[in-house]
């Protein structure tokens, strides 16, 4: 398989097309944002982490029956993907109370919730992601009512495996923030599983290990990114 021209820079990756019209080569970078992007920096090391740490999600995750984009590792920042066409909304689901949640309705961080709070968010940096529900996603024509149906059944499925895989490594999955693709007709898991898009505390301390450290400037992002690596896939780097 052949690296081709990029097709597409975002804030945390880099997309290339190959000579395969089905598949993507996607390059993580170092590059951090937080807020839409009005805070800047590296983080040196991420791009690894997160390639690493995705592709350990994606094969685990098909294992367990849920259809992805990952197909194959080609070095320590870059996969290849299935080529789908990302659904511009996101999905996030919270175990406990954390970020937006907490200046938007007001709720403490650390309360845990009763149940897993799904969200969708609209994917636009210029609007600041702002919350949606179905009807909004419907109306705007972002994904059918099936599509809809699929990612929240899949959502909540990856919760429960995260969770569950996590806590055996002292991790509490706060939150996270998943991306689907069509590929095929069908809606698949794509984009990335990382300490950019989860948030991790570690379960006997409650120390973040997750890009909060860089959101809020609370020092060793790095340490906190390689030692989610190491808990969670058992590798440094
Ligand atoms: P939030 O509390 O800022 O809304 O974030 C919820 C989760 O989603 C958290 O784990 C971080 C992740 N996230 C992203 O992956 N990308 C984003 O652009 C934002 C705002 C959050
Ligand atoms: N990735 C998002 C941004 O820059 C936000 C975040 O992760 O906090 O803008």
């Amino acid at each position: 398989m052949q690296k081709l021209e990029q097709l597409y820079e975002g804030k945390a990756k880099k997309v290339f097309k190959t000579d395969n019209d089905n598949r993507y080569w996607i390059q993580y970078k170092d590059d951090a944002t937080a807020f839409n992007a009005q805070k800047k920096g590296t983080i040196a090391g991420k791009g690894v982490v997160n390639n690493k740490m995705s592709a350990y999600w994606f094969l685990l995750l098909a294992e367990r029956g849920i259809e992805n984009h990952f197909v194959e590792l080609k070095s320590d920042n870059e996969m290849l993907v299935k080529a789908v066409e990302i659904v511009q909304t996101e999905v996030i689901i919270r175990n406990i109370a954390a970020g937006s949640i907490c200046r938007r309705l007001g709720i403490e961080e650390g309360k845990e919730l009763p149940f897993p709070i799904l969200e969708f968010c609209l994917k636009s940096d210029e609007l600041g992601d702002p919350v949606i529900n179905e009807d909004h996603i419907l109306a705007m024509e972002l994904a059918t009512k099936e599509e809809i149906a699929k990612m929240k059944d899949y959502a909540h499925k990856i919760n429960d495996i995260l969770k569950e895989e996590l806590l055996k490594n002292d991790i509490i999955l706060v939150d996270f923030k998943i991306e689907f693709g069509r590929y095929q007709g069908e809606v698949i898991l794509a984009d990335e599983i990382s300490p950019d898009t989860c948030r991790f505390w570690d379960a006997n301390t409650m120390e973040k290990l997750d890009k909060d450290r860089f959101r809020r400037d609370l020092g060793g992002v790095e340490e906190a990114y390689q030692e989610a690596l190491k808990r969670i896939t058992g590798e440094k780097k």
